[in-house]
């Protein structure tokens, strides 16, 4: 085990969706940040193909680690350990970083963390700058809303090396995929995020009232006898029912209202989100939230987010939006964590695991 630094210097690297991203930190300094995305190497298919992702991690890895070194002004040699995202994620793009992180440290003779993507986005609000001024470090019993085209979860982080639960999650899409989804129904392009963010603001979000998926009683119960799915999300009939809306106008011959569409979509999407985040953090006693994933740059999540966390008495923080989105900085400000509480590091022969379940921190 190693001893625990105060301030070390650790390189973390994200691989387990479309971004390849590196950061560099120092303790809680973050000292270099560089991310190379395929996105546009999707955007023909509508959303992200896991082998044209692998592949693009492939020819980015080594080139975004050397920016990052040469950013950072440090070299390989003066690391005290090194993170990589082990899961979950896509498995042959999370393969590629775990590979090459595991070179990296077997070379070196460093330390080596594989550690879970979903706790390292809760991560990032222990860096300068992201950490609100009042807060020496994370407060305990945090509540983190993950929010993008591969996650949507809700988190309770007790103490982030150790113990973190799983409140709630989707039980289909995530909200970042029902978004990308839905500006294909409506021919608006990919990323869907940005593009019907963009074209809600012209429209009426009461024009069509879509349904709110899981929010019936024997979904929800009450809190004292919580139904099977409280505190979850479930955007497939959001989804079809967009689908339906479409097809009625097209049938009739007429012009798809988009905007209107995008603007009653998105009100549903950010309705649900923000009142089952909000209800979890009530009644797990949690008076902080957090905000990450790709969605956290969704103008309506954020104004009702804001408004609902206000209402509810709750400290709610937004980290940047670079810093939301998948990154290297995030994996590296978590392994320095881990590093700081002395944490063992991983053995040499963990794998990716797709599904690494939010408990499991490190492997
Ligand atoms: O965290 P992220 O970069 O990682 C992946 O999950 O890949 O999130 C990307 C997701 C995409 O689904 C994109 O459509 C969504 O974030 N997104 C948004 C906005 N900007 C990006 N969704 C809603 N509103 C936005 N403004
Ligand atoms: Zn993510």
């Amino acid at each position: 085990m190693p001893t625990a630094t105060a301030a070390p210097l650790v390189l973390g690297i994200e691989s387990s969706c479309d971004e390849t991203g590196v950061g560099i930190v120092r303790g809680t300094a973050l000292l270099a940040h560089e991310v190379a995305s395929s996105v546009e190497e999707h955007v023909r298919f509508g959303g992200v193909i896991p082998e044209i992702a692998a592949r693009a991690h492939l020819e980015a890895l080594v080139p975004t680690i050397r920016r990052a070194l040469d950013t950072a002004d440090v070299t390989l040699a003066d690391l005290d350990a090194i993170a990589v995202t082990s899961g979950p994620g896509l498995a042959g793009a999370l393969m590629v970083g775990v590979a090459g992180a595991k070179a990296l440290a077997t070379a070196l003779g460093t330390p080596l963390y594989g550690i879970n993507h979903l706790v390292a986005h809760v991560g990032v609000g222990m860096l300068d700058g992201v950490r609100p001024a009042q807060w020496d470090d994370l407060p305990a019993d945090l509540g983190a809303l993950l929010v993008s085209g591969g996650h949507t979860e809700i988190l309770r982080v007790g103490r982030i090396s150790s113990e973190v639960e799983l409140l709630g999650s989707t039980i289909d899409d995530a909200a970042g995929e029902a978004y990308d989804k839905v500006a294909r129904l409506i021919g608006a392009g990919y990323p869907g995020g940005p593009v019907i963010d963009r074209l809600a603001a012209e429209g009426d979000p009461r024009a069509f009232r879509f349904p709110r998926g899981l929010t019936a009683g024997k979904f929800v119960g009450s809190a004292e006898e919580p139904g099977p799915h409280r505190h979850d999300w479930s955007f497939s009939g959001l989804k079809t029912a967009v689908s339906r809306a479409v097809e009625q106008f097209e049938a009739r011959g007429l012009e798809v209202p988009r905007a209107d569409i995008a603007a009653s979509f998105q009100e549903a999407v950010a309705d649900v989100i923000t009142a089952k985040a909000v209800r979890a953090c009530r009644e797990h006693g949690l008076t902080h939230l957090m905000l990450g994933g790709g969605v956290a740059a969704n103008s309506r999540l954020r104004a009702l987010l804001a408004d609902r966390c206000r209402s509810a008495g709750i400290e709610l923080t937004v980290p940047p939006v670079n810093l939301c989105t998948d990154n290297g900085a995030m994996v590296a400000a978590l392994g320095a964590r881990l590093v700081r509480d002395g944490v063992a590091p991983s053995d040499a022969w963990f794998g990716a695991d797709p599904g690494q379940p939010v408990e499991v921190v490190s492997v």
